[in-house]
């Protein structure tokens, strides 16, 4: 059997992250990226990642920064440990059969559906008007579907907040083929962890999201995390050290237990918080050292991957051609199945 029929067997992984800002944060780490890695190293699968740059046009219109964003979201993903031996890694730009099948894709979903997405909902949430609303953002979950259903992938690893979408992408593959009474786009799986799905903000209160401005990097200046980290919401009802506080659902604690590897030290904390025997500061302090030495390697990495930036173009080179190859497939059979190929 050669290697590329024991790939073929394989049931495929799909994701991907937006550079809308120029870094990845925990809640992308612990909520998205580590998961996927996990994916990649199980030889049951097959794993596409991307960076989906044409998404991040529906906030980022400026050159500079836009590429900029590329960049640096390309390095975090690969620090943190994307393995381009291991799976195909690209840019969504470089892939334009996604654009071609969202144009195809776009007439398998109504007007009513693409209203209630999330993402649009929030943004008149937010006071912007209907009619200034640009028409990418609007049809942001066709692009994301197109960029799921082009690799007929078994499962979507992501975070809570793109459940939506993967459900959408299954309105699409469903409205299709029950069209053509077909199986030609089968329905993908939304991936998500009940625990880590959903990485609470610094504000103890909303979603960790660069938006909110409520994260903590992992690739920033240490001078910026500490800040993050020391500014985080702890217990509001906590006011001397001395007070007994707690430790279920207090974000520094959520964090201690995401990357704090000590066990023994995490048992101490917790226990002298909930006796009022530990001061915030000190938990504090303890998660910024905790932070330097989980994410150590991946900042080595990363550095690494600064100095050489001919190889990181060719990873991205060699992922975009593997990619095409799947992806103009699935295009040329709904363009078939539709009626364009004749
Ligand atoms: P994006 O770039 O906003 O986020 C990247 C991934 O990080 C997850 N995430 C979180 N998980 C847990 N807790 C949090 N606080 C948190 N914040 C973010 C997101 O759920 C996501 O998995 N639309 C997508 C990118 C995309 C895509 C796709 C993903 C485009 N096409 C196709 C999968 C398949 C996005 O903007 O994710």
């Amino acid at each position: 059997m050669t290697n590329s029929m024991v790939m073929n067997q394989k049931k495929r992984i799909l994701s991907g992250i937006t550079p809308s800002g120029s870094s990845l944060h925990i809640g992308n780490y612990f909520g998205a990226v580590k998961p996927q890695i996990e994916l990649q190293d199980n030889p049951e699968y097959q794993t596409y990642y991307f960076v989906a740059d044409l998404h991040a046009l529906t906030t980022v219109q400026d050159q500079t920064q836009l590429e900029e964003n590329i960049k640096q979201v390309v390095l975090d993903y690969l620090g943190l440990g994307l393995d381009p031996a291991k799976c195909i890694f690209f840019r969504q730009s470089q892939v334009p059969a996604h654009a071609q099948l969202a144009v195809i894709l776009g007439n398998y979903i109504s007007y009513g559906q693409m209203k209630r997405m999330h993402a649009f909902k929030d943004k008149l949430q937010k006071g912007v008007e209907v009619e200034s609303v640009n028409m990418g953002l609007f049809n942001y979950p066709i692009l994301m579907a197109s960029d799921i259903l082009i690799y007929k992938p078994f499962g979507v690893p992501v975070g809570e907040d793109q459940r939506q979408h993967v459900e959408l992408a299954r309105d699409v593959a469903e409205n299709f083929n029950r069209t053509y009474k077909t199986e030609l786009l089968p329905l993908p799986e939304p991936l998500i962890s009940k625990e880590k799905g959903k990485i609470v903000g610094t504000d103890g209160r909303r979603k960790m999201s660069k938006s909110l401005g409520n994260t903590i990097g992992i690739f920033e200046d240490y001078d910026l995390i500490e800040k993050q980290i020391m500014g985080c919401y702890t217990d509001p009802n906590r006011v001397k050290a001395t007070d007994p506080g707690k430790v279920a659902g207090n974000p520094v604690f959520i964090y201690h237990d995401l990357i704090n590897q000590n066990q023994a030290e995490m048992a101490d904390l917790k226990k002298r918080y909930l006796l009022g025997q530990v001061g915030d500061v000190e938990v504090k302090q303890k998660l910024i050292l905790a932070h330097k030495q989980f994410f150590a390697q991946a900042r080595a990495k990363r550095q690494e991957l600064v100095q050489q930036p001919d190889q990181v173009v060719a990873i991205l080179a060699d992922g975009a051609k593997r990619a095409q190859a799947v992806a103009s497939q699935t295009l040329r059979e709904v363009m078939e199945q539709v009626g364009l190929i004749n």
